[in-house]
């Protein structure tokens, strides 16, 4: 057996995208005063006394002359809406900084804004490492933000979410191996976390006397008037509600709604009062939300959601969303 174990470069690649990371874009200026960057996820905390930090940027890099050359350097933590960044500073080019609003940090160091955070660091040491240098810096000044962070994953942009913590197991049930088919069943969780929320928007519904269909039509032509009872129906097949001519001419009755000719393809549009009931309901919705997003915080709430949409989008017939013409 031989003594070295050759290592097979891409299944190399593929065991070290199994540890999952934040994205940096890394900053410095070039001694003609022009702006280089680069993303790399290769950062690291190193010391908080002094308060020290690294990264490491390959021997190809077009922008490691600059780095060798300044002394000063910028790291900027990205955050989940920064993806299209992270994919304009990863390319090998001149122009990154093409229409960027940028502010000059200490020795002129480009700092980039909306980050979860930006560190303004001072070359310490640099290290050979291989194909790469290793850049260990020491942090000059930091600032910090509570935006949900852009990962990456097994060479793919992902979310940070938090474990939740199990559901409370029945006193005679100890072991969470043992889970019921609903604690993990996908239709069980969509469901109660809907009527869960649903629940409590339900109880301003019932204050002003609206059902989820009147409120559904409602929100619907609050987004774009003029839709017929046949397209309203059309639009939400997927609720499993079913608006008639009964209830819009209730809802008419009522000085919520005009209603434009005859029958089911009739037109509908929402009066003054039909208008600012319907603002009310949305405000009301608006903070139930909010509530929910302050107790399982914004980066989780940012998660839930793109999960969601994924799910909405895998799983779509092809139906247009309400806001959509
Ligand atoms: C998520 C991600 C992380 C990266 N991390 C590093 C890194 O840590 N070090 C590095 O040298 N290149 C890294 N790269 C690749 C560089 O960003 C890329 O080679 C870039 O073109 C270098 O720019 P330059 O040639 O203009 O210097 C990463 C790319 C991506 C998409």
């Amino acid at each position: 057996m031989s003594a070295k174990t050759a290592i097979d470069p891409k299944a190399f690649r593929n065991a070290l995208g199994s540890f999952t990371t934040g994205v940096t874009i890394i900053t410095t200026v070039s001694p003609d005063g022009e702006p280089v960057g680069m993303t790399a996820n290769s950062f690291n905390s190193v010391s908080l006394d002094p308060p020290m930090v690294l990264w490491s940027i390959a021997r190809s890099a077009r922008s490691l002359a600059a780095f060798e050359a300044s002394e000063y350097w910028a790291v900027h933590i990205l955050s989940d809406t920064q993806e299209a960044l992270s994919n304009r500073f990863a390319k090998s080019g001149e122009d990154k900084f093409n229409g960027l609003s940028v502010q000059a940090g200490t020795g002129g160091v480009p700092l980039l804004d909306n980050c979860c955070a930006r560190l303004q660091c001072k070359t310490a040491v640099r290290y050979d490492g291989g194909d790469h240098i290793i850049f260990v810096g020491e942090v000059l000044a930091f600032e910090h933000t509570d935006a949900p962070p852009l990962v990456f994953h097994a060479g793919k942009y992902a979310l940070a979410t938090r474990k939740p913590q199990p559901f409370r197991l029945p006193a005679e049930r100890s072991s969470p191996d043992n889970v019921a088919f609903g604690e993990d069943f996908l239709g069980y969780l969509l469901a109660r976390a809907h009527f869960q929320f649903y629940a409590q928007m339900r109880e301003h519904l019932v204050q002003n006397g609206i059902d989820d269909t009147e409120y559904f039509a409602l929100t619907l032509l609050s987004l774009k008037g003029g839709r017929s009872v046949e397209e309203i129906n059309r639009r939400f097949s997927y609720t499993g509600y079913h608006l008639t001519t009964g209830i819009t001419s209730a809802l008419q009755a009522r000085g919520l709604l005009s209603v434009d000719g005859e029958g089911t393809a009739a037109t509908c549009e929402l009066t003054d009062a039909g208008r600012n009931l319907t603002l009310r309901l949305i405000a009301a919705a608006k903070a139930i939300e909010d509530g929910i997003v302050e107790k399982i915080g914004q980066v989780e709430a940012v998660s839930l959601k793109h999960l969601l949409k994924r799910l909405i989008s895998e799983t779509d017939p092809g139906l247009a969303h309400p806001w959509e013409n």
